[in-house]
């Protein structure tokens, strides 16, 4: 197949208007979703109010159970039932588990632009939610779900660039090591749009905090995300370090930390190193995978 990459700007600007067009054309949060986020909005809401509204959706219940007890563990005792985790994280902190829950949807079937096999995409996900959250906790970063939910969905963008270019979004994932760029600026050149700045509109579109929509956009590139510099430098790190199996890592291709990541967050490589034996040690203990 002919290289996709152009120079020709109108070629560029049909691709990327045929991309945000679908973002435009993309659900909008179910209703279950509203119903859940409004009962937290209600004044007077129990938990055991707010828990039974998450629970009419068992599968969500489900996960928001476990990405609450992943976000905290370690740390206490894991929560039983719903409400003792919307107990325990509080309103806030709940909605962003709720939102980065629901968004996560659809992310287990497989991505053939990216040659990722059906659970690929979920698997490292999740492990980069899981580490973000103990690297968050590891540099005392307030929000450790935040970073939960920023490792859950960085790569989100990708759904929907693999949609709609899988031809040539498998060209470029084969070709990644012949022109020797890294993955983000391939995809500029070929779409003129990268699947961070795609993740980013999706989460404005599923009213995610600012925080949260900076960390995706900028995963790649922390040095540039603004006022929140931080949790997208720990998403940085934490895509760069999870742990992950070595056929997914075939598949997955190189990832790297950023060097800015370094002074955000004020560490050195070797503290850094040192905290990622520790985050893998963690990791295989309470998941079991592990490289
Ligand atoms: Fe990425
Ligand atoms: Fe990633």
């Amino acid at each position: 197949m002919e290289s996709p990459q152009t120079d020709d700007a109108l070629v560029i600007e049909r691709r990327v208007k045929k991309i945000l067009r679908s973002i435009e054309l993309m659900r909008p949060i179910p209703m279950v979703i509203t119903r859940i986020l409004r009962s937290l909005d209600e004044p007077g809401s129990s938990a055991g109010y707010v828990s039974e509204i998450i629970g009419l959706d068992q599968a969500l219940a489900a996960n928001v159970l476990q990405a609450a007890n992943s976000a905290f563990l370690g740390y206490g005792p894991s929560c039983a039932t719903l409400k003792e985790a919307v107990m325990r994280l509080g309103y806030k902190r709940i909605r962003t588990l709720v939102l980065a829950v629901a968004a996560s949807s659809g992310m287990d079937s497989s991505l053939a632009g990216y040659n990722l096999a059906a659970g690929d995409m979920w698997a490292h996900s999740v492990a980069t939610a899981v580490a973000a959250q103990w690297f968050a906790r590891a540099i005392n970063y307030s929000e450790p779900e935040e970073a939960y939910a920023a490792g859950l969905l960085h790569d989100i963008g990708k759904i929907v660039l693999n949609k709609f270019i899988e031809e040539d979004y498998r060209w470029v994932f084969n070709n990644q090591k012949k022109i020797n760029t890294t993955l983000i600026e391939t995809e500029r050149k070929t779409f003129g749009v990268d699947h961070s700045y795609i993740g980013s509109l999706m989460a404005q579109k599923w009213t995610f905090p600012m925080v949260l929509i900076n960390a995706i956009q900028f995963h790649h590139n922390p040095g540039t995300a603004g006022d929140h510099k931080a949790l997208a430098a720990i998403t940085n790190v934490a895509n760069a370090l999870t742990p992950v199996d070595p056929e997914t890592l075939s598949r997955l291709g190189p990832r790297q930390v950023d060097d800015v990541s370094y002074s955000i967050l004020r560490i050195t490589p070797d503290q850094l190193m040192a905290m990622n034996n520790q985050m893998v040690t963690y990791y295989k203990m309470n998941f079991g995978v592990g490289r």
